[in-house]
């Protein structure tokens, strides 16, 4: 997060120190990259969440807020994975977690830049797995649907819909921890969420009219 100050431990839980850094900032990916380096030794599970959301009509979206979406859902998330990557190669071991949204993986109205920057993380996420096999480091791409936290709030646009309904977001870390101790790949949560995703995959005409005449 971006937080300000010096690195602080966390307290209650296992040994964690916070770095904030404000991301697309040029070098903060670098400065991050190398904070737990330095501190605690080599990195062997990011995971990449930093997001924010925009909702809205596409043709109502000021500019720069384009950039803001893509460059820290997208820009900053993949140069961070590349920095630390060659060390996990290096290891043989380790999972990169990426954080994406059902919104990616399904594209939902009047989230266009949204969801097309989280389709933009799965597409990233399957295309380095296939690259890293035999490396010994995977990669996990995280789908949420909707998680009851600050975010709705911080894009100035409250989740109104009934369903899906919010999910804690501790049980998004148990998924996450599930994932990472079973290597899979690819993880829902809730995960009857991936059942929109497979008719989507397997009946893409007639996802969109469903989804069109009922939102
Ligand atoms: N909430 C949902 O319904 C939902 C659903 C699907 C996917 N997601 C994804 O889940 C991830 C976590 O989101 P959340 O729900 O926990 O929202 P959140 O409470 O708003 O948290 C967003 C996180 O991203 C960090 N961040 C935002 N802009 C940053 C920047 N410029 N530099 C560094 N860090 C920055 C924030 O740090 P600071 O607090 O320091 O600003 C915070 O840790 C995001 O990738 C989001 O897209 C959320």
């Amino acid at each position: 997060g971006r937080g300000s100050g010096a690195p602080r431990p966390v307290a209650d839980g296992p040994a964690a120190t916070a770095f904030a850094a404000g991301l697309p900032l040029p070098g903060a990916d670098r400065q991050l990259a190398g904070f737990p380096v330095a501190t605690a030794g080599p990195v062997d599970l990011p995971v990449a969440g930093a997001g924010v959301g925009w909702a809205g009509e596409f043709l109502d979206m000021p500019p720069h807020t384009i950039d803001d979406v893509l460059d820290i859902n997208v820009l900053a998330t993949l140069r961070l994975v590349r920095l630390l990557l060659p060390g996990m190669v290096a290891a043989g071991s380790g999972r990169v977690v990426l954080i994406g949204s059902l919104a990616g993986s399904v594209a939902v109205r009047d989230e266009a830049v949204y969801s097309a920057a989280k389709a933009a993380i799965g597409a990233f996420a399957d295309s380095l797995r296939y690259e890293l096999r035999g490396t010994g480091v995977g990669v996990t791409h995280v789908v949420p649907g909707v998680v009851d936290t600050p975010f709705f709030e911080r894009r100035g646009a409250p989740y109104q819909r009934s369903r899906p309904r919010p999910v804690p977001p501790e049980r998004v870390a148990d998924a996450v921890r599930a994932a990472v101790d079973r290597g899979r790949d690819e993880v829902y949560v809730p995960s009857w969420l991936r059942l929109p995703c497979r008719v989507r995959g397997a009946a893409p005409g007639l996802y969109r009219r469903l989804a069109a005449r009922f939102g």
